[in-house]
């Protein structure tokens, strides 16, 4: 039974943040992601670093989630642009991650488009 509600919630719950979704997206839970489609020539450098790089330590649906409904799904902080910008410096200077500050600068710009995106 506490399996069927847990199930349930989760179901809703996904219904939910889809259907909330103005940003366009591909694939589920873990297979989460943006879709390439859509994404302007200028951005699709940024893009494909975030793909590579945003990956190591966690999938993309948590980056999905933070955009599309504008909560850090971790800590429940708001994610806004100026979040982004503190969030990217946390994932550089977390360990392991092999970012320079231009790339990174990069994803923070492509976030901001995805925000925007997601608002229209
Ligand atoms: C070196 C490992 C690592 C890399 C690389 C990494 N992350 Fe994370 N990320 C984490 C960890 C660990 C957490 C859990 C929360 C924390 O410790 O800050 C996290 C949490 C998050 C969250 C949720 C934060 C919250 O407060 O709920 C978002 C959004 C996120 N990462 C986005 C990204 C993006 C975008 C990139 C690429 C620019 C990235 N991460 C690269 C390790 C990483």
């Amino acid at each position: 039974m506490k399996t069927f509600i847990a199930v349930a919630i989760l179901m809703t719950l996904s219904v939910f943040s889809i259907a909330e979704a103005r940003v366009k997206v591909t694939g589920h839970g873990e297979k989460l992601n943006f879709s390439r489609e859509g994404i302007p020539e200028k951005y699709k450098s940024a893009f494909n670093l975030m793909q590579e790089k945003c990956i190591k330590c966690h999938t993309m649906e948590r980056t999905v989630i933070a955009v599309q409904t504008g909560r850090a799904p971790i800590t429940g902080q708001p994610f806004n642009k100026q979040a982004v910008k503190a969030y990217a410096i946390t994932m550089l200077r977390k360990q392991n991650s092999d970012f320079n500050k231009k790339e990174m600068l990069d994803i923070v710009v492509l976030l901001n488009y995805l925000l925007d995106e997601n608002a229209k």
